[in-house]
C-alpha cells in the first residue's frame, strides 16, 4: 500500500462547528493568543487559561466528525494513511482514523504543570483551579503552548519523509515548526492542498490546489487518488 501522509489544521474541523484561529471570526480575534495559549500567559493568569480550554473542551464534546474526517478514515482501505494534525480536537479519532499524531497536544488530556510526564485522560471534564496531579501540583491542559517545545515534531518529520503522496488540509501554514514539515516531503512526491483560501507555500513546487472546503475537497481528492493506488 502507498503511504498517504496528511497534515491537517483547524480548517478541517470548521464544518464540525469548531472555529479556526486566524480566519475572520476565528479564535484569535476574540482572544489574545499570548494570554491564553502561551506559557507566560499561564504564569500570568492561570484561571483565564483554564477557562479558555474548558470552553474549547465543552464545545468539542458536542462536535462530530465531518465528511473530511470520515473520508480520511475511509482512505485507510486503500492507503497506509498517516495523519499529522495541529488540531487539539479528537475528530480524526472519532471518525475512525487509526494513525494520528498530534503536534499541539489534545484537549481531552491534562498534565501536571510541574512534571510534564504525568498525563491524565480527562475526557470532556473541565480542569479547575486546585485540581492536582498525584504529586500535588496544579493540572494544566495537555496542550503545547507558544514558547513550548513540540516534542512530536521529530516523529512527524520522519513520517513526512516517507510519504508517497502528501496532502495538506485546512491550515494557514504560518505556525512553526509544523509548517516546516512540508520541506521534509520527498521531491518526487505528489502534493495536494485543500483549502478555500489557498495558503502561500513557496516551497511547494508541485502542489496541486483544490480550492474548496474540506468536506467537498475530500471528494475531489478521493477521485484523484483512485488513479494513484
Ligand atoms: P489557521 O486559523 O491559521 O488557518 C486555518 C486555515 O483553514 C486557513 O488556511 C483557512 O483558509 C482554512 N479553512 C477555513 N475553513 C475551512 C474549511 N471549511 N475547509 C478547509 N479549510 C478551511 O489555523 P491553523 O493553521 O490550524 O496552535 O493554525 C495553526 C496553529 O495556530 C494551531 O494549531 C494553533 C494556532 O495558534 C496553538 O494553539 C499552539
Amino acid at each position: 500500500m502507498k503511504r498517504l501522509v496528511v497534515l491537517t489544521g483547524s480548517g478541517i474541523s470548521s464544518e464540525s462547528g469548531l472555529k479556526t484561529f486566524r480566519d475572520a471570526g476565528g479564535l484569535w480575534e476574540d482572544h489574545d493568543v499570548m494570554e491564553v495559549a502561551s506559557y507566560d500567559g499561564w504564569l500570568r493568569n492561570r484561571d483565564l487559561v483554564l477557562k479558555f480550554y474548558n470552553e474549547r473542551r465543552a464545545q468539542l464534546s458536542a462536535a462530530l466528525p465531518n465528511n473530511a474526517h470520515k473520508g480520511l478514515a475511509e482512505l485507510e482501505k486503500h492507503f497506509d494513511v498517516r495523519i499529522i494534525t495541529q488540531n487539539v480536537d479528537n475528530l480524526h479519532e472519532k471518525a475512525g482514523s487509526s494513525n494520528v499524531l498530534h503536534l499541539h497536544g489534545i484537549l481531552t488530556g491534562a498534565r501536571c504543570s510541574e512534571e510534564p510526564h504525568l498525563k491524565y485522560d480527562i475526557g470532556y471534564k473541565p480542569i479547575l483551579p486546585g485540581d492536582k496531579c498525584e504529586n500535588g501540583h496544579q493540572l494544566r491542559p495537555d496542550i503545547v503552548w507558544f514558547g513550548e517545545i513540540v516534542t512530536t515534531i521529530g516523529d512527524a518529520a520522519d513520517i513526512a519523509c516517507t510519504a508517497d503522496i502528501f496532502v495538506v488540509i485546512g491550515t494557514s501554514l504560518v505556525v512553526y515548526p509544523a509548517a516546516g514539515l512540508i520541506h521534509y516531503v520527498p521531491d518526487t512526491c505528489p502534493v495536494y492542498v485543500i483549502d478555500p483560501d489557498l495558503p502561500d507555500i513557496p516551497g511547494f513546487r508541485n502542489a496541486e490546489f483544490i480550492k474548496a472546503k474540506a468536506g467537498e475537497g475530500i471528494e475531489v481528492l478521493k477521485g484523484i487518488l483512485a488513479n494513484l493506488r
